[in-house]
């Protein structure tokens, strides 16, 4: 090991400056496998020959939990991930620093409480419902990307329940301008200078026209709940918007505040959920037998489950969680160190980015049985919850994970009673891109063939 990079000094393993140089296109190109590969090689905590930020990769699940629960209030989220992300979302609850989020979290909470919840299940089954039919009309035997679907229906279901709003129209625009303007920030926080945000580049007019085509929306979400009869906090059916709404007549939010939150809500609330949903059916077209039990346990639960309790699916549930270890949307959780600390036994200072990824902890051979393996048996026994982290962990844990495993099992167990799902040829599971979310290269393209 190193006394020092640059002035900083070396306190764990990790790659040379020579060794960083020779990746820099696989980190330009493929930044998870470049993190893989120095876990690989490296051990659970890795320093990168950094001075500034001074930066460490972290994969133990004693250091992932210090990180991100038991020593939390050490660490923020002034980091060149989510300073990226704020171009598109502003400060919304994502992005947000600790005492904003205080600030915020309380306004937002309430739509998601239980009762929505259910709610929600019929939200999530009239989308997988329109999806079945529409991929059903295709007709046999035509080749269709499905993530495409799961985009638009994941869109759909946030703006119904979040923000009572029918986005179908407008959802292949607002579904294209996220990832759009996700994959531009993406490649600025990727390289060490960008060119600044008013000087007219491809990627920045890509960015202005992305950004656009969200504000609009957003403003007329909140023009149609404006005019809408309006409700009480505590009324029955009233949503995220409707929320920040009250809190602005209170003086808690402003204007600004209410788009951040809707853009932030858009994006976090539907891209990921899109992911896992085309990974688990593109997963379930790669291993037809366990597609046929999915597709045998709805059959057995149909009429009652389906429109109450998600725990009488166990075994759907089950594959989604395996598709979330395997290709957790959100692979990338990164923070500040805003103090000293030691991990593991190394010390981390002051200022430092600390890098955690449920995508490795989630395949650590020390945690998890043959970790490459699609195997949702695995989560009907007892699991290492603790490193099963696809929604983060502590405080800032994602206020969707109820909202994700909801839409997601539904719209899964709604599809899969109604289709099949093939590969055209002999099923390979398309590459993985690691942006925001770890999206399937080329989309999830398959036949689909109705149920009989
Ligand atoms: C499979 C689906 C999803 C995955 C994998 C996921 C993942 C995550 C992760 C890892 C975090 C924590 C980030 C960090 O600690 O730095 C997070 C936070 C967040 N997620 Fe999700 N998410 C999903 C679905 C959703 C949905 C459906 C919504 C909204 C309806 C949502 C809204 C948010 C918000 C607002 C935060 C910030 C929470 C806070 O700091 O209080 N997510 N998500």
């Amino acid at each position: 090991m190193p006394a020092h990079f640059l002035g900083t000094p070396a306190t764990a393993p990790g790659p040379l400056g020579p060794d960083m140089l020779k990746s820099f296109n696989l980190i330009r190109c493929d930044p998870l496998e470049f993190l893989f590969a120095n876990w690989r090689k490296f051990g659970d905590v890795v320093q990168f020959p950094l001075p500034r930020p001074p930066t460490y990769l972290v994969n133990s699940p004693t250091g992932v939990r210090q990180v991100l629960v038991n020593n939390a209030k050490n660490y923020s989220k002034a980091t060149i991930q989510y300073r990226a992300l704020s171009l598109v979302t502003g400060s919304g609850l994502l992005t947000a620093n600790t005492d904003l989020w205080r600030e915020r979290r309380p306004i937002i909470q309430p739509a998601f409480h239980q009762e929505a919840m259910d709610n929600l299940i019929a939200v999530s089954r009239q989308a997988a419902d329109r999806m079945a039919a529409e991929l059903d009309s295709n007709g046999a035997g035509v080749v269709t990307d499905v993530d495409q679907f799961m985009l638009n229906a994941a869109l759909e279901v946030v703006g119904e329940f979040l923000f009572g709003s029918d986005l179908s129209a407008d959802a292949h625009l607002i579904t294209e301008a996220t990832l759009q303007a996700l994959e531009v920030v993406i490649k600025r926080a990727r390289v060490p200078l960008s060119p600044p945000r008013k000087i007219p580049t491809p990627g920045n007019r890509v960015l202005k026209r992305s950004l656009d085509t969200l504000d609009s929306a957003v403003a007329s979400i909140v023009e149609s709940r404006t005019v809408a009869q309006p409700l009480g906090v505590t009324a029955p059916g009233v949503n995220l918007v409707d929320l920040l709404l009250a809190a602005s007549a209170n003086e808690q939010i402003d204007l600004e505040g209410i788009r951040d939150e809707v853009v932030t809500f858009i994006i976090a609330g539907h891209e990921t959920v899109a992911s896992a949903l085309s990974w688990s059916v593109a997963l379930l077209a790669t291993h037809p037998q366990v597609q046929e039990r999915v597709a045998a346990e709805v059959r057995a639960a149909r009429g009652e489950t389906l429109d109450s309790k998600l725990v009488q699916l166990p075994f759907t549930q089950a594959v989604f969680s395996e598709t979330l270890r395997l290709y957790p949307p959100a692979w990338l959780i990164t923070r500040k160190a805003l103090g000293p600390d030691c991990i593991d036994g190394h010390d981390i200072p002051t200022g430092a980015l600390v890098i955690t990824s449920p995508a490795l902890l989630h395949r650590h051979p020390e945690i998890w049985s043959d970790p490459d393996s699609f195997n949702p048996e695995r989560f009907l026994v007892a699991f290492p919850r603790e490193s099963f982290i696809p929604f983060g962990a502590g405080l800032r844990q994602c206020i969707g994970k109820d909202f994700a495993y909801v839409e997601g099992v539904i719209m899964l167990a709604s599809l899969c009673e109604r289709l099949k799902f093939e590969y055209p040829a002999r099923g390979i599971l398309p590459a993985s891109d690691p942006l925001v979310t770890i999206r399937p290269v080329g989309g999830v393209k398959l036949l689909t063939s109705r149920r009989v």
